[in-house]
C-alpha cells in the first residue's frame, strides 16, 4: 500500500467550513464564529488546498457546497459529535477531579468506611472527601438540613424523602469481658444477660435504639447501669468489668480478645440489621456523589 501524506487540516478550519456550509455564506459564519470575514475566507482556502477538493462554488451572493464538500461535511459532523462527547466527558472528569464529596456516617460505620472510600479516593486524588461521623439522630438532623449528600446508617428515618440502598450487614452482638462467668456457656437466655449490669450507648444512637426495640419486643424491661457516648468507651468499660453491652460486631475487629472482649451466644442475637447508603430523593446528586455510589454498586 502506498503511504498517503497526511492532510494538514486544523480544527479551526473545519469549524469555519461547517459553519459556512450550514449558514450558506462566509459573512454569516464569521458572525457566528466571532471571526473576521477574511479569516474565515482564508481558512476555507487553506482547507480546500489541504484536502485537494473544491468545497464550494459561488452562487448568487453566497456559496453553494459541492458534492465533494458534502462528503467532507458529513465527515466533519461525525468528527465533531465524537469531539463533543469527549468535551462532555472531560467536563465531568474535571468536576470529579476538583469537586468535593461529603459523606456522613454513624459511629459504627467508621470501622469499615475508610476501606470502602480508600480505592475511590486513590483513583481521584484531586477530590476533597469529607467524612462526618456522628450518632444516628445527629445524622438524621444532617440529612434534614442537607449537610451531606450521602449518609451511611442502619435505621433511616421514615419521614424524609430518602433513597436507600442496603449494602452491608450490621450484626449487633452482646459483648462481655474475656473470662466472664457467662462466656463459657454454649447458649444463653436473654433473661440471664439482663440480670447483669448493662452498659448502653447514649440516647440518639442507632445501636441503642435497635437494642431497646429488641428488648421491648421481648417484653424485657431494662435500665442501663451506664450510658456511654462512643463504641470505644463502651469497649473499654466492658473490658474493665463494668458490665455487658450490645455493640455492632464491626466495632470489635478481627480479634476481640486482644481488647479483652468476647461475644456471648445469647438467644435472639445477633440482631440482624443492615447498613444503608441513603441520599435525598428531592435533590440531585453531585457528580462526585454519583460516581462514589456507582463505584460502590459496581464493587458488590
Ligand atoms: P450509632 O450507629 O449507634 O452510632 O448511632 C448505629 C446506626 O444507626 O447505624
Amino acid at each position: 500500500m502506498t503511504q498517503r501524506p497526511p492532510i494538514r487540516a486544523t480544527l479551526a478550519q473545519l469549524r469555519s467550513f461547517e459553519a459556512v456550509a450550514r449558514l450558506g455564506g462566509v459573512g454569516r459564519a464569521a458572525v457566528v464564529l466571532h471571526l473576521a470575514q477574511p479569516t474565515v475566507s482564508s481558512q476555507l482556502r487553506e482547507l480546500a488546498s489541504a484536502v485537494g477538493l473544491t468545497l464550494f462554488v459561488p452562487r448568487g451572493r453566497g456559496l453553494e457546497i459541492t458534492d465533494e464538500g458534502e462528503l467532507l461535511l458529513a465527515t466533519v459532523r461525525e468528527l465533531f459529535a465524537v469531539w463533543d462527547r469527549f468535551e462532555d466527558d472531560a467536563a465531568r472528569m474535571r468536576g470529579l477531579e476538583r469537586g468535593r464529596l461529603r459523606i456522613a456516617a454513624v459511629t459504627t460505620a467508621e470501622y469499615f468506611l475508610p476501606d470502602l472510600i480508600g480505592p475511590f479516593a486513590h483513583a481521584h486524588p484531586g477530590l476533597q472527601i469529607e467524612l462526618a461521623v456522628e450518632n444516628r439522630d445527629a445524622i438524621v438532623r444532617r440529612l434534614e438540613r442537607g449537610d451531606d449528600e450521602l449518609a451511611v446508617m442502619m435505621l433511616p428515618p421514615a419521614d424524609l424523602p430518602l433513597q436507600r440502598w442496603p449494602f452491608l450487614e450490621n450484626p449487633l452482638v452482646v459483648v462481655a469481658p474475656v473470662g466472664h462467668p457467662l462466656a463459657s456457656r454454649k447458649r444463653l437466655k436473654l433473661e440471664q444477660v439482663v440480670g447483669e449490669p448493662l452498659l448502653a450507648r447514649e440516647a440518639g444512637s442507632g445501636t441503642r435504639r435497635a437494642a431497646d426495640r429488641l428488648l421491648e419486643q421481648r417484653g424485657v424491661r431494662w435500665t442501663p447501669r451506664m450510658a456511654l457516648g462512643s463504641n470505644e468507651a463502651i469497649k473499654h468499660a466492658v473490658a474493665a468489668g463494668l458490665g455487658l453491652a450490645v455493640l455492632s460486631r464491626h466495632t470489635l475487629g478481627r480479634d476481640p480478645a486482644r481488647d479483652g472482649l468476647t461475644e456471648l451466644p445469647v438467644q435472639g442475637f445477633p440482631i440482624r440489621r443492615m447498613w444503608h447508603l441513603v441520599w435525598r430523593r428531592d435533590r440531585a446528586l453531585s457528580r462526585p456523589a454519583q460516581a462514589f455510589l456507582d463505584h460502590l454498586r459496581r464493587g458488590r
